[in-house]
């Protein structure tokens, strides 16, 4: 059973021991964040508010890490996703990914994901994500993708 409830600056110390290479890094976070992760301004950096970050838990213990951030145009943006290592390949990303998704206000929840990351991108296409034209306000890496997610409508029938 798990429990997801909004990110504290100590969940973050905890996701970051989870980052052990540069090229990690930039999967997990992308360009504006360089390796080794420096802690004291990495909240910023990554816009971390409690009311935008959420952790998910297993027996009392951080194990995904994931932030959505509000943007203009009734659009969020899927940011910081991460499995803890021990973790992955059980069916935890798409959890955690429909939970957060279940929490997201916007009409429409893009995201920037590196062309090699095919686990990520399989995630993101099963769960409705389709490549889509990267917004001005979003700066990302040449190696990255925007994915976009859109809301659907319910019909009458
Ligand atoms: C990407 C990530 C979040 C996936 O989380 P996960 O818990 O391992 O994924 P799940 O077990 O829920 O699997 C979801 C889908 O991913 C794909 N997948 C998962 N593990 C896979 C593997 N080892 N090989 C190939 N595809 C895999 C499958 O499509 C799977 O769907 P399926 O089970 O219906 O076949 C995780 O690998 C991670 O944290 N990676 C490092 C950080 C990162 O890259 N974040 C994304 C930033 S954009």
């Amino acid at each position: 059973m798990y429990v997801i409830r909004s990110a504290t600056l100590q969940d973050l110390t905890i996701v970051v021991s989870w980052i052990r290479t540069a090229d990690e890094c930039e999967r997990w976070a992308g360009t504006q964040v360089a390796y080794p992760i420096d802690l004291s301004t990495l909240p910023s950096t990554i816009k971390f508010a409690e009311r935008n970050a959420y952790t998910m838990l297993i027996g009392g213990s951080v194990m995904a890490f994931g932030q959505v951030l509000d943007k203009p145009q009734n659009r969020q943006h899927l940011a910081t996703f991460i499995i803890s290592p021990m973790h992955r390949s059980r069916g935890h990303g798409r959890t955690f990914l429909h939970e957060l998704l279940h929490r997201a206000t916007a009409d429409r929840v893009g995201l920037n994901v590196n062309e090699d990351n095919s686990v990520a991108i399989s995630l993101y296409a099963a769960a409705g994500f389709t490549a889509a034209e990267r917004p001005q306000d979003q700066q990302a890496s040449p190696r990255s993708r925007y994915m976009e997610w859109k809301r659907s409508v319910p019909t009458d029938d």
